[in-house]
């Protein structure tokens, strides 16, 4: 087998980028481990920036998003049981973000990658990658227990963060990892939304978060132990916790529903440098990994392969390699603008056990600080939409 670039992971990164390079005419060829069925399921995170929303409309899978997308224009910080809203809308000059399942996404990407006669094979056994430093790089793989090669020119790691391309050239690279000493226990609600936009909480008894998927489906989290084990936690004690977490002095009631989805996730911050060894290039969270508050894992890796697009275009049209070259440090510098508003985000809302009152003194002056300074509501409003490309 033989396609101009090879992506490894059908993940948004693999599939956005595969769409992008299907529309300016290259072929590639996406090689995912998992089953089609398993990768749509996967609950994951579910807020798109508006250039996010941009690029997938202007690929021409956005109809259902823009159908079933809840467009924001706002999301709420709570603490000392009041309410503060940031104004997106106002404070960015209109933009917004909006709330659409990663699965969903997915699934308008791998349904708009077959109908336009896409390559993508699920279920793939024992991926490994070759000679990609030099100009034959190679793909070996198994489907259906027969072990297959797929040459190609440019290889595309988009395989998530456990995947085997960043360890594939791991001797040339440089980590950049923070682990935090809290998880979340994220559950999925057959409940109304009780808010109209998301609600980020600050709590003595730690953080928690209103999201939701759809105006019949919640999404909420609220923050635990890395280690914390799911099964000591039942329904009503998720909730009892929910309701202490997000009280509110201002007549708002949490709904509750049917849990039909729970499962905890650890937090890290994690930047591998740089993107790209030969003629290997990584995508994504094969990349880096941001913690979930402020929602931007989806939404960078969709930057990353933008840029990717870009270079392969551009190396195709004039055989330069001039962008593909820049790729790396093009991605990190909007990489490393992410790492610290999401670690920001996170410092500013989680309770670390190791804290001082010092320090949770601090914390509320933040706070306070971003919800009452126009300036400090335009750094998170900024942020949050996504900066500019
Ligand atoms: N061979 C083939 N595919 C693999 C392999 C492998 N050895 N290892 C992992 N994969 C697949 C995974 O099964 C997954 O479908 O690569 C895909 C990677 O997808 P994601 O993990 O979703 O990563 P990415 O496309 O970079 O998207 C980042 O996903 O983790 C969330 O919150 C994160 O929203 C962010 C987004
Ligand atoms: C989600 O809806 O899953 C979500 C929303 C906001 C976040 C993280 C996750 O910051």
């Amino acid at each position: 087998m033989h396609t101009q670039v090879g992506i490894i992971g059908a993940g948004p990164a693999g599939l956005v980028l595969s769409h992008l390079l299907h529309l300016k005419g290259i072929e590639s060829v996406v090689l995912e481990n998992r089953p089609r069925q398993y990768c749509e399921e996967r609950v994951r995170a579910g807020v798109l920036e508006q250039g996010t929303v941009d690029l997938l409309c202007e690929m021409g899978v956005g109809e259902r998003l823009k159908k079933e997308g809840l467009v924001h224009g706002g999301i709420e910080l709570r603490f000392g049981g009041k309410g503060h809203r940031i104004d997106f809308r106002e404070l960015t000059g209109g933009k917004t973000i909006t709330i659409y399942g990663q699965s969903e996404v997915l699934k308008d990407l791998t349904n708009a990658r077959l109908a336009a006669g896409g390559q993508v094979y699920f279920d793939v056994d024992d991926v490994s990658v070759h000679d990609f430093v030099g100009n034959k790089p190679k793909i070996r793989f198994a489907r259906n227990s027969k072990p297959e090669d797929l040459t190609c020119d440019l290889i595309a790691g988009c395989d998530g963060f456990h995947g085997i391309c960043r360890p594939a050239i791991s001797q040339a690279l440089t980590i950049y990892e923070r682990e935090y000493p809290f998880g979340w226990l994220g559950i999925l609600a057959e409940a109304p939304p009780s808010s109209e936009e998301l609600i980020y909480a600050y709590h003595e008894r730690g953080f928690a978060l209103l999201s939701m998927r759809s105006p019949q489906l919640s999404r909420l989290y609220i923050q635990c132990s890395p280690e914390e084990d799911i099964h000591l936690w039942p329904d009503e004690k998720i909730w009892g916790e929910l309701h202490k977490r997000l009280e509110s002095t201002e007549g708002w009631k949490l709904i509750e529903g049917p849990i039909t989805q729970k499962g905890v996730t650890g937090m890290r911050s994690f930047v591998a440098e740089p993107m790209q060894y030969g003629n290997l290039f990584l995508a994504g969270d094969a990349a880096h990994i941001v913690p979930p508050t402020g929602a931007k894992g989806l939404n960078l890796a969709v930057a990353d392969v933008r840029v990717l697009a870009q270079a392969i275009v551009e190396f195709y049209k004039s055989g330069k390699r001039h962008l593909l070259n820049q790729y790396s440090a093009t991605c990190l510098r909007r990489v490393w603008k992410v790492q610290r508003f999401s670690w920001w985000m996170t410092s500013m809302f989680h309770l670390f056990p190791d804290a001082s009152p010092f320090d949770q003194k601090r914390q509320m002056a933040e706070l306070d600080y971003v919800t009452s300074s126009r300036a400090g509501a335009q750094t998170l409003a900024e942020n949050y939409v996504g900066l500019p490309m």
